[in-house]
């Protein structure tokens, strides 16, 4: 793909080449535990990822839209806490929709789009540099979930992580500590982080959020199932099993099941994998955090809220998080 490509010279292509072997060890281990489970990045094969494209449109899901709103109000005070002349990086940047809203406030010195899609990211980051001609992208093929970090070589400059969309919320509380506080090694001790977190609030917009009407959230699980079959093998049917979705009050987290109907034995990698009737395979935790419990976790891990913006209904979040 680079060797031939035609991109913009203002686009650098770099890729890594990430393994999709250790997927298949994750994901059987993950079906042979007691209550079943499945990572949620399997979600985005290419089906996967137009359904939560379509998820971000629908009216009950609030985050994306709330998020957007915040990032295109505060730009400019964003761009303060930025700095001038930053390296801007952002781990599993998918299509950078969300990084348009800030770039001509905060002018980078170089954007790093980090996605584990090659061939997405090249297409986006082509794009990108068309519609931003002035902006230098250094686009790297990349699993942020592994240690990228160490094989990446990046543009001189302050470096600011930008991670939206609260996806650090699909992390448990103490991983999401730890990708914080490697994070914090990563960016040195000038950096910054620019984190989305969507927030604790009412059951019943958060059901609802999970939950929408025109069944979209349910297809976007039931799918994970192709991706599934697809690494290992399987013969997952999506007719046999439900969607089911409740914020955990407790544990201050959505999950998301897919609920076996009826007692089923399903075939993956040539073993054989029994649900009974009414078990649940886990296919998503996305956690939600109150202002004081995020800023714990950050200081946790060696960072400071530096600045918080909220939209005025207080549903979601964006922190810039400097170090300690
Ligand atoms: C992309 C992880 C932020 O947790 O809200 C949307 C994924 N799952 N609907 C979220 C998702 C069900 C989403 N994140």
């Amino acid at each position: 793909m680079p060797a031939t490509s035609t991109e913009p010279d203002n686009v650098v292509f770099q890729d890594q080449k990430p393994a999709l072997m250790e997927s298949r060890a994750e994901l059987m281990a993950g079906l042979q535990m007691d209550q079943k489970r499945v990572n949620p990045k399997y979600f985005y094969d290419e089906r996967g990822s137009e359904l939560f494209e379509q998820i971000t449109q629908q009216q009950e899901y609030y985050p994306t839209r709330t998020e957007m709103a915040i990032l295109g109000e505060y730009a400019t005070e964003i761009a303060e806490h930025c700095g001038n002349d930053c390296v801007l990086i952002e781990p599993g940047s998918g299509n950078s929709e969300k990084v348009r809203l800030l770039l001509d406030s905060v002018q980078p010195a170089a954007y790093v789009p980090v996605d584990i899609s090659a061939e997405f990211l090249y297409e986006s980051a082509v794009r990108l540099g068309r519609e931003f001609p002035w902006l230098n992208i250094h686009a790297i093929c990349a699993d942020f979930s592994e240690q990228w970090q160490d094989r990446t070589e990046l543009p001189d400059g302050r470096r600011i992580v930008f991670y939206p969309g609260s996806t650090i919320g699909n992390m448990e509380p103490k991983a999401a500590e730890a990708f914080l506080s490697d994070l914090r090694q990563w960016i040195g001790s000038d950096g910054g982080v620019l984190i989305g977190v969507d927030l604790h609030k009412s059951e019943t917009l958060l059901n609802a959020a999970y939950n929408d009407a025109s069944g979209v959230t349910a297809e976007f699980n039931l799918n994970i199932l192709s991706s599934v079959n697809e690494l290992v093998d399987g013969d997952f049917s999506e007719e046999a099993f439900s969607h089911h979705a409740f914020y955990n009050t407790e544990l201050k987290r959505i999950e998301m099941h897919l609920v076996s109907k009826e007692s089923q034995t399903v075939k993956v990698n040539g073993s054989k994998i029994q649900f009974d009737k009414g078990e649940t395979l886990h296919t998503e935790n996305s956690y939600k955090y109150s202002l004081q419990d995020f800023s714990e976790l950050s200081d946790a891990a060696g960072l400071v809220l530096g600045k918080s913006w909220l939209d005025k209904n207080e549903l979601f979040s964006v922190h810039y998080l400097t170090v300690a």
